[in-house]
């Protein structure tokens, strides 16, 4: 089976979902985000303080890059998709599930959150203005799934239920 690559805005539950998607089609689950820390030894915050965005968006494609392409759910981070050669080359290798989630839930689901640098001054404006700016990245996504009002055995049984029709497709 080709990878799955799960998108969405931060908050939008990509590695929960990734991690209960996986077990249930016993395929392993890896996340760029901790892929990029184990790799460089710092944390997403340290990587942003002390290299810049521009640097944290480089390890983002090249580490995109060289992770598998078949039997695996990869999880990325939300801003995965603004680059092009990063939705190209997920599109090219895998199927792209776009997690969408209102700005509403994220606010709640991240309220306390200080682990994302983006959005460190007023969360309320920052979500709504990246993820409109985000959002036809996010669309070109083969599917789209709203996790909004879903409980995350719902979202898991809907992704399940694409890639089951996507995969009978193909043969
Ligand atoms: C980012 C999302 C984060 C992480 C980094 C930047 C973004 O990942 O990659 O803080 O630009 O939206 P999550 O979506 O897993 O929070």
């Amino acid at each position: 089976m080709r990878a799955i690559y799960l998108t969405g805005f931060m908050g939008a539950g990509k590695t929960t979902v990734g991690k209960s998607l996986a077990a249930h089609l016993k395929l392993k689950m890896i996340d760029t985000d901790a892929f990029i820390e184990e790799q460089t030894g710092k944390s997403i915050r340290d990587i942003f303080e002390q290299e810049g965005e521009s640097t944290f968006r480089h390890y983002e494609r090249h580490y995109l890059r060289a992770l598998p392409v078949d039997n695996v759910i990869i999880t990325t981070g939300g801003g995965m998709v603004m680059q092009k050669e990063n939705r190209d080359w997920m599109r090219e290798n895998g199927t792209v599930i776009y997690l969408h989630c209102s700005p509403d839930k994220i606010l709640g689901r991240l309220k306390e959150d200080t682990s994302r640098p983006l959005l460190d001054a007023n969360k309320e404006v920052l979500i709504q203005q990246l993820l409109k700016e985000r959002l036809p990245f996010y669309k070109e996504a083969n599917y789209t799934v709203d996790t909004s009002e879903k409980s995350i055995v719902e979202v898991v049984a809907e992704i399940n239920t694409l890639i089951r029709k996507e995969e009978t497709g193909r043969c």
